[in-house]
């Protein structure tokens, strides 16, 4: 995994704005669209606006970008806590993105149902071939959750790539999530993590050579991939624990 600490978020999405620049521009001239997967909570609010503006917004082919959510809570589509929700008003709807290229979660049955949906629509859209996002973008919690991979749900012990509905007791919420083997079948994933309150989770997922026989399973985004695919973007703060 490959680190990398910037003063501030200005800087930091900046810097972001240029891999994620770059992986547009290879993954659709190898095969014509970038498949782009968007975290939520309020870390990424800043990016997606950068990304919205000129002259960033200019500098990426978005008419051939297709638009998912790492996960989502299980409210229904107007409620604020909703991932989409953000994401239309700091960059899809600013960027005009047509609806057709955006993957949203349908809460109007069962979360069960919101997955299998899901699932079923992603696989659709990628027809014969294997699921293979070409940038996702994740986002971690000051418990070291990931997308709506918590400490202590049953979705940490996936094998099977998939789209799973959860039940979080800390939140007292159903979401619905990737699970970690699809994720990890991206082709690039990006960490964004900012602020003092996440230097432990930070430490705890990036440095320390735990001791528990599962760390994931206190630890979750310990479950994504470790290679040099994988872009940690931190600024000082989120990082202050790492030597
Ligand atoms: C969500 C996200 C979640 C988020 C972390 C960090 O639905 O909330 O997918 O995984 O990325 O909880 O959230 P903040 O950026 O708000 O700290």
């Amino acid at each position: 995994m490959q680190i990398n600490i910037f003063n501030n978020e200005s800087e930091l999405n900046r810097d972001l704005w240029r891999i994620i620049k770059e992986i547009s521009e290879k993954a659709i001239s190898e095969h014509g669209m970038f498949n782009f997967v968007l975290s939520g909570g309020n870390t990424p609010k800043s990016l997606y606006k950068l990304l919205a503006s000129k002259p960033y917004s200019d500098e990426i082919e978005w008419s051939n970008t297709f638009f998912f959510f790492g996960d989502e809570r299980f409210v229904p589509e107007n409620d604020p806590r909703r991932n989409s929700l953000m994401a239309q008003e700091t960059l899809l709807t600013p960027l005009r993105i047509p609806e057709q290229n955006i993957f949203l979660i349908d809460t109007s049955g069962s979360p069960e149902e919101a997955a299998k949906q899901y699932e079923t629509n992603i696989r659709e859209h990628f027809g014969s071939h294997p699921i293979e996002f070409d940038l996702v973008l994740l986002g971690l919690g000051d418990d070291a959750h990931t997308a709506s991979l918590f400490p202590g749900t049953y979705a940490l012990k996936d094998t099977d790539a998939g789209i799973k509905s959860v039940y979080v007791s800390q939140q007292g919420v159903n979401r619905i999530t990737m699970n970690a083997p699809l994720i990890n079948q991206a082709k690039n994933i990006a960490f964004l993590v900012t602020g003092e309150k996440k230097a432990d989770a930070v430490f705890h997922v990036v440095q320390e050579k735990e001791e528990q026989e599962d760390p994931s399973a206190f630890y979750p985004a310990r479950l994504i991939r470790r290679d040099d695919s994988v872009n940690w973007f931190l600024d000082t703060a989120a990082a202050s624990r790492l030597k």
